[in-house]
C-alpha cells in the first residue's frame, strides 16, 4: 500500500520506536513571543483571534518550523479555548496570561460545565480544526503533524482557579473535599478531551500530545486516585492515532504516567534522560528532556548539553528530542536552532566523541 510520505519520517519512526539514524527533534512552543515573527503579527493581532485565524495560524507555525528546521509541527491553538464552549469565558491579559471567567467553586458549579462529546458538539470550536487543515496544506508532506489537548487535571486546574496558580490550591482542595463532583468534573473533562483530539484526528493530525504541565503539584498517591482514571479513560479513547503523553514536575509521577497510557512520554529535566527513561519501562518512548534554560546560555553549552542527552539515551530507539518543558520567551532563535543543528549532526560526532 502506498503510505503517504510522512509515514517514514524519523518522527513516525520514533514514535513507532524503530530504529532511526538520528532521533527527532523538535520543541514544545517553537512557534511564540521569542520569534520576531510572531511578536510582529501580535503586534496587530490578539492572541485568542489569532487562534480563531486559521491562515495565521498555520502561517506562524510553518515559519517556525522552517526556521527552527525541525522535524515536527504543533498545531498553533492553546489548552484553553476548549473551555469556552464547555460554558467558561476566556480571556488572554498582557499582564495575568490566561483568566478563565465563571470558575468553578462549588460541586454545583460542575453540573453546568457541559461536556462536548458528539461531532456537532465541537462546531463552536471547529476553527481548530481549520488549523489543522490550513498547516497540514502548508506543510512539507514529509513531515508529520502534531495536533494537542489539555489533561484533564491541567484543564480542571485553570477551570478551578480562574488561571494559573502556582500550587494550585484551590484545585486540591476541591479535589480533596468534594470527591464526587470532581469525579464528574474530570469525567466530562475526559470524554471532551478525546472527542476534541480525534476530532484532530480526522481533521489531519498524525499524532496527538496531552499536556499535563501542572501535575506535578500532586504526590504519586493522589495521582493514582484523583488523576489517573481519568487521562487513562482520554487516552484509551484515543484509538486513530498514536499519543505523546506529557507531564512536569514531579518525577515520582513517571511510571503512573505511563500507566495511563501514551505511546510516548514526555518528560522534563528534572531526572536525567537515562534515569527517566528507566522509570517509563523500556517498552515505551520518551520525548525530551533538555533544561529550556540551556537554551538561554551559548552555542557551546547547548550542544555540549545535547551531545550529553543523546549519550544518555544510547541510541535506543524510540527517543523524541525536545525540551523538558516549553521554550522560554527570552530565547534566542539562533540557540535554538542550534539545538535542531546539534541532533541532526547525531551521527557525525558520535564517531569522534
Ligand atoms: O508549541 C507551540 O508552539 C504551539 C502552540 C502552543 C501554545 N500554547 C501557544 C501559546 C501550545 C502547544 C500551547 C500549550 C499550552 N498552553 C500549555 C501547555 C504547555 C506548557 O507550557 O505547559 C499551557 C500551560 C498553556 C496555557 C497558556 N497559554 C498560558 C499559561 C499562557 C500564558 C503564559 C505564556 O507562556 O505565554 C498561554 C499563552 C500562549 N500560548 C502564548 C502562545 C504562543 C503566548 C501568547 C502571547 O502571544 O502573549
Amino acid at each position: 500500500m502506498n503510505q503517504p510520505a510522512w509515514h517514514d519520517s524519523v518522527m513516525m519512526k520514533a514514535v513507532r520506536r524503530e530504529p532511526t539514524a538520528r532521533p527527532p527533534v523538535w520543541l514544545m512552543r517553537q512557534a511564540g513571543r521569542y520569534m520576531a515573527e510572531y511578536r510582529a503579527v501580535r503586534e496587530k493581532v490578539g492572541f485568542l483571534e489569532l487562534c480563531r485565524t486559521p491562515r495565521l495560524a498555520a502561517e506562524i507555525m510553518l515559519t517556525a518550523v522552517e526556521t527552527l528546521n525541525v522535524d515536527a509541527a504543533i498545531i498553533f491553538s492553546d489548552l484553553l479555548p476548549i473551555l469556552e464552549p464547555m460554558g467558561f469565558g476566556l480571556e488572554f491579559t498582557p499582564s495575568d496570561g490566561p483568566v478563565v471567567h465563571r470558575p468553578i467553586r462549588t460541586p454545583d458549579d460542575v453540573r453546568r460545565v457541559v461536556p462536548l462529546i458528539e461531532p456537532n458538539d465541537l462546531e463552536p470550536i471547529s476553527y481548530v480544526f481549520d488549523v489543522v487543515e490550513a498547516t497540514r496544506r502548508g506543510l512539507s508532506p514529509d513531515l508529520p503533524l502534531i495536533g494537542f489537548a489539555g489533561a484533564p487535571f491541567t484543564l480542571a486546574g485553570y477551570a478551578i482557579e480562574g488561571g494559573g496558580s502556582k500550587d494550585f490550591r484551590n484545585t486540591k482542595t476541591f479535589m480533596y473535599r468534594y470527591p464526587d463532583a470532581w469525579r464528574e468534573l474530570m469525567e466530562k473533562l475526559a470524554d471532551t478531551l478525546a472527542a476534541y483530539l480525534n476530532a484532530q484526528a480526522d481533521a489531519g493530525v498524525q499524532i496527538v500530545q496531552v499536556f499535563d504541565s501542572w501535575v506535578g503539584c500532586l504526590s504519586d498517591t493522589d495521582y493514582r486516585t484523583c488523576v489517573l482514571p481519568y487521562s487513562k479513560r482520554l487516552l484509551e479513547q484515543v484509538r486513530t492515532v498514536p499519543s505523546i503523553h506529557f507531564g512536569t514536575g514531579n518525577p515520582a509521577l513517571l511510571p503512573l504516567l505511563r500507566e495511563a497510557g501514551g505511546d510516548i512520554i514526555g518528560v522534563d529535566w528534572r531526572l536525567s534522560l537515562e534515569k527517566a527513561w528507566e522509570a517509563i519501562g523500556p517498552d515505551r518512548g520518551i520525548q525530551g528532556n533538555l533544561d529550556p534554560v540551556v537554551l538561554l546560555s551559548d552555542p557551546e553549552t547547548i550542544r555540549a548539553s545535547v551531545r550529553k542527552m543523546l549519550r544518555l539515551a544510547g541510541g535506543k530507539p524510540g527517543h523524541i528530542v525536545n525540551l523538558g518543558h516549553g521554550v522560554l520567551p527570552q530565547t534566542p532563535v539562533e540557540h535554538a536552532r542550534v539545538m535542531v543543528e546539534t541532533v541532526k549532526a547525531y551521527t557525525s560526532y558520535t564517531e569522534g566523541s
